[in-house]
């Protein structure tokens, strides 16, 4: 299956853990079209881990929690079809799943088999207790071409944590995504974390198989399985605007049934979806803005966009309120073009005309800005 574009969904992880069920799954998967989120381009639910039974059946096959799942996941995945939506599950590539279910090491293809008949569209596939022997290209490669030939067209999403140079041999197992870093936690210091993992990965971006910086934490406000100290609504807006801008899938991690206003505005910004999704898939690129000053908290990221537009992503990471500016020249825009470049800032809709080769904007602690910026003539 090939993707062409950052996969959008959401994901049972960051909330619930184990704490999961169908009627979650179903109560999830009405939200997810009457909140408005389907219609935005989340498509996939995602089951993370737990949902199986410790021990496979008679016939090697896993089995889904009865408890939990008392109508088989077949029905499950019959009524998130129902609504619309693409239906999603996990499993490992070693002998167990990082919560200690069975994993699919050895089992790759009849799982693949058991995955197609339940309707599974999307598999997240962990790298927990794999072979120390067996390098993990080989067990990607497993699963990659177990699906590719189950019968059922099953987007692979990897998450081996950008562990084992994952980013240098990815790309020929047939996954659509790949986790290029650790586990998000509802902290801002994970996103600052994640981000600077990130920043030597961008190379490795592109169409059809993208780094995937983990689900959101957006809107989980310190509630839930990996829910910490929480952040505020800027430290979300500036999360999610980094890993739309950075090209990373957009999977919601919050309970989406109860969201406020602010977590369901920054989960639905249009422009910010659009950059994200812009088929291109070009690499962010880092700028310096300042050549004298090389902060590590203050990021600046450009995107040249399909259509000629500009993106710019202006990240304040620090305590303070600061200037950023960037030079125009850096996005290939020297004074010397006579060229003027209309931005317009994805959050306020404020419009910017730059004509004189410095892009600047003050910025709160922890804030951000993103421009969809056009080059113009005057
Ligand atoms: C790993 C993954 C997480 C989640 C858990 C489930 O830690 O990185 O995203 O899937 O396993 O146990």
């Amino acid at each position: 299956m090939v993707k062409l574009t950052p996969p959008m969904g959401w994901n049972s992880w960051n909330t619930y853990g184990e704490n999961i069920n169908e009627q979650l799954i179903r109560e999830t998967a009405d939200a997810m079209v009457s909140q408005g989120l389907l219609e935005k381009g989340y498509e996939y639910l995602v089951i993370d881990d737990c949902w199986a039974l410790k021990e496979r059946d008679q016939n090697d096959r896993l089995v889904a929690d009865p408890e939990k799942f008392p109508n088989g996941m077949k029905a499950v995945a019959d009524y998130v079809h129902g609504k619309g939506l693409k239906f999603g599950m996990y499993s490992c590539a070693g002998n167990l799943t990082c919560a200690g279910y069975p994993g699919s090491f050895e089992h790759e293809f009849i799982d693949a088999e058991t995955f197609a008949e339940w309707g599974v569209d999307f598999l997240k596939y962990d790298y927990c207790y794999h072979s120390p022997i067996i390098h993990g290209k080989y067990l990607y490669r497993r699963m990659g071409l177990a699906l590719e030939n189950c019968g059922r067209d099953i987007l692979l999403s990897a998450c081996s944590w950008g562990d084992d140079e994952t980013q240098e041999w990815i790309k020929s197992t047939g996954a659509s995504m790949w986790r290029s870093t650790g586990d998000i936690y509802d902290t801002w210091e994970s996103v600052k974390d994640l981000v600077r993992q990130q920043e030597k990965l961008h190379p490795y971006n592109g169409v059809g198989c993208f780094n995937d910086m983990d689900m959101l934490i957006v809107g989980m406000y310190g509630k839930g399985n990996v829910g910490l100290k929480g952040c505020t609504d800027t430290q979300y807006k500036t999360h999610f605007s980094i890993w739309a801008m950075m090209g990373s899938p957009l999977m919601i991690g919050c309970d989406i049934r109860n969201m406020n206003a602010e977590t369901k505005a920054i989960l639905t910004n249009e422009e910010l979806i659009r950059i994200n999704q812009d088929r291109a898939c070009r690499q962010p690129v880092k700028i310096r803005g300042n050549w004298m000053v090389d902060d590590e908290n203050q990021l600046r990221y450009y995107k040249q966009l399909e259509n000629g537009d500009i993106a710019i992503g202006l990240f304040n990471l620090s305590e303070e309120k600061v200037a950023m500016w960037v030079n125009l020249d850096e996005l290939g825009l020297p004074h010397s073009t006579g060229k003027t470049l209309e931005a317009k800032e994805v959050w306020t809709g404020e419009k910017t005309v730059v004509k004189n080769a410095i892009l600047r904007k003050e910025i709160a602690p922890h804030d951000c800005a993103v421009f969809r910026a056009r080059v113009v003539n005057q």
